[in-house]
């Protein structure tokens, strides 16, 4: 598997990209979970990335690109991977497209989980987050364990900081503005399926999976 799920924010990507990673045994690489764990480590990324990530704008591409280079260069993604929340602009789809040309492993499926805004912010703003292994609740459809931590790695779950309302609002803006126009990008490569995101958890998983088969 090469591909690449992408998304509005909140529309599942982290939720279903650990399945479906999971079941075609690649990595999944979240340039989401990536920044934020260097953001937690306070490292120079981290710091630098802090400041867009707290208003719900775009890391500048140059810094995403070059994690991107280091992380596919790793072992593990020799085989494949499943890219989540990368690229978000066509200049970072652009230089994905590069990358993979020199490694001579073109991409295969881009997979677009389609939700409307005003379920994204409903489940936006019932998410509990990991910020040791990333893995997502929600307070309604996929409750937390009753003393709060993560049912993975036990680790104390926290709401993000751009979940709130006003960056909620902020994140989408930027979506409609600099992500979607990578529809037309992998429509016209012929690689892009849409698949619709709402339902159950389980459901969506399947309609994802079917779309990665066929
Ligand atoms: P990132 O972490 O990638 O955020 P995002 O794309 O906004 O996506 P989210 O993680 O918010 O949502 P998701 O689609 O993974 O949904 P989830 O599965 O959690 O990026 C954060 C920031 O980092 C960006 O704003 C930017 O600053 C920076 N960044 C990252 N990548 C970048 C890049 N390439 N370029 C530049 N900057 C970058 O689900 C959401 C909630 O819904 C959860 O509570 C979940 O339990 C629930 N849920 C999931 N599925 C269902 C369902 N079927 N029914 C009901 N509830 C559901």
């Amino acid at each position: 598997m090469r591909a690449v799920l992408m998304g509005p924010p909140g529309a599942g990507k982290g939720t279903q990209a650990k399945f479906l990673a999971q079941d075609a045994a690649v990595p999944q690489i979240a340039t989401g979970d990536i920044l934020r764990k260097a953001r937690e480590e306070g490292t120079p990324l981290g710091k630098e990335a802090q400041s867009y990530m707290d208003r719900g704008a775009l890391v500048p591409d140059a810094v995403v690109i070059g994690l991107i280079q280091q992380r596919l260069a790793e072992p593990d993604a020799a085989q494949g991977f499943l890219l989540d929340g990368f690229p978000r602009t066509v200049p970072q789809a652009e230089a994905l497209d590069g990358l993979l040309a020199g490694l001579q492993s073109p991409l295969e499926d881009v997979l677009l989980i389609d939700v409307p805004a005003e379920a994204i912010v409903r489940r936006l703003s019932g998410r509990r987050t990991c910020p040791a292994c990333g893995r997502p609740y929600h307070v309604e459809s996929d409750p937390p364990p009753a003393d709060g931590r993560c049912g993975s790695c036990g680790t104390e779950l926290v709401t993000r900081p751009d979940d709130r309302p006003e960056t909620v609002q902020e994140r989408l803006k930027v979506y409609a503005e600099s992500t979607a126009p990578l529809r037309d990008y992998y429509a016209a490569k012929g690689l892009l399926r849409v698949i619709d995101g709402l339902g159950a958890v389980e459901e969506v998983t399947a309609r994802l999976q079917a779309a990665l088969r066929g």
